[in-house]
């Protein structure tokens, strides 16, 4: 068995091609992950996914979902089923519903109420980074402020609103305007090593000199 990091994976060692023609034929030069996975996969079961020539690899992705959960959780699985079968309704934006009624009760009652919490609940669309838009106009709003303090190396998703958070310079140079508003601060918690390919440096007085850091130059 494999395991699959981006950062240890870098082509097929038995030589045979992939066959990745329609996806580079048809698909967007936006790809980033699949360029350095070699294998095109399709099953995937808990902590492992298969490839098209059956190899079986360990999902070290960490993505959303597959890490919490696994891949194809049988208790999700059943209960996606049943709610698809019952013709549940697909698309709601945020029209109420029986079942959104039925999670608010449910969360309220596990979690918010147990922990004497005093929250709402705003349903995002169904991304990170629609999620970090979110909180970003909360913050915003109430506080009557433009500038938001976003820590260094982090990533946040690939809208206007996340990339400016991002030091990255790769995903910055995607955004195609100026990305403001935004003041970078070095993350206390980050290894020194880590800190050193980051930002150049292990002291956090020098954090902007290196390429990989994007942020506006104080
Ligand atoms: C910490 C963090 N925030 C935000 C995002 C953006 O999520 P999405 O790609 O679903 O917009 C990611 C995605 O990897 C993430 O890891």
């Amino acid at each position: 068995m494999r395991s699959l990091n981006h950062a240890s994976v870098h082509g097929r060692k038995d030589g045979k091609p992939m066959n990745t023609k329609t996806f580079e034929t048809y698909e967007s030069e936006v790809r980033s992950y699949c360029r350095n996975f070699p294998a095109v996969f399709t099953t995937a079961k808990g902590s492992i996914l298969c490839d098209e020539d059956g190899r079986q690899y360990i999902d070290f992705f960490c993505g959303a979902g597959a890490l919490n959960y696994g891949h194809n959780n049988p208790y999700i699985k059943r209960r996606l089923i049943d709610y698809l079968e019952q013709d549940g309704v697909l698309h709601a934006m945020d029209m109420y519903t029986a079942p959104k009624r039925e999670f608010i009760d449910y969360f309220e009652n596990e979690i918010i109420r147990p922990r004497g919490l005093d929250y709402k609940i705003q349903f995002v669309g169904p991304t990170g980074t629609n999620a970090v838009e979110a909180a970003l106009k909360l913050a915003r709003k109430v506080k009557k402020r433009t500038n938001v303090f976003a820590l260094m190396g982090a990533f946040h998703g690939m809208t206007l609103g996340s990339i400016a958070l991002t030091t990255d310079a790769d995903s910055r140079a995607g955004a195609g305007v100026p990305l403001c508003n935004v003041t970078h601060i070095p993350a206390p918690y980050v290894p020194r090593a880590r800190h050193r390919r980051l930002y150049g440096a292990p002291d956090h007085g020098r954090p902007l000199r290196r390429r990989k850091a994007g942020g506006d130059r104080p």
